[in-house]
């Protein structure tokens, strides 16, 4: 069984970048608390991040050629503009959960629309880095045989 989380732009300077919208953790600790998490379910898991689109596609391709069964994706600001990454979702079939650590639907007007979130099986917003947490246990419960 394998989930793979996947990071977009900006989510390495988690704990820098704007506080008070994204908290105080770090990357490293956002990727410390999955693997505790994965650990603990039994799951394995890799998490990815990239700041660059393409790269963000080619991870989910990979998913395919990997045999992942479960994808947790915040896709950033992507969210907001990338057809490519809905096409990418699309293209693999995997079960994917889009999730934002901030609650993007109090925020500004262009972060309204989400791309991806037509090729998603959930979207959870809000809830800070434990988004990601309930983003797997909702891949296990629903989705992983
Ligand atoms: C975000 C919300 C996006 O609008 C923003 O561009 C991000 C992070 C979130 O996790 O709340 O970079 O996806």
């Amino acid at each position: 069984m394998k989930i793979l989380v996947i990071n977009g732009p900006n989510l390495n300077l988690l704990g820098v970048r704007e506080p008070s919208i994204y908290g105080r953790e770090t990357y490293f600790d956002l990727v410390d608390k999955i693997k505790a998490h994965a650990d603990k379910a039994g799951v394995d898991t890799e998490v990815l991040q990239s700041n660059h689109e393409g790269d963000l596609v080619d991870f989910i391709h990979r998913a395919y050629y990997t045999k992942v069964q479960g994808i947790v994706i915040n896709p950033a600001a992507y969210t907001h503009t990338s057809v490519a990454l809905l096409d990418a979702v699309k293209a693999v079939g995997i079960p994917t959960v889009e999730v934002h650590i901030s609650d993007v639907s109090k925020r500004e007007d262009f972060r309204q629309v989400s791309y991806i979130r037509q090729a998603c099986v959930a979207t959870i917003s809000g809830k800070g880095t434990d988004g990601y947490l309930e983003a797997m246990d909702l891949l296990l419960k629903e989705y992983i045989k």
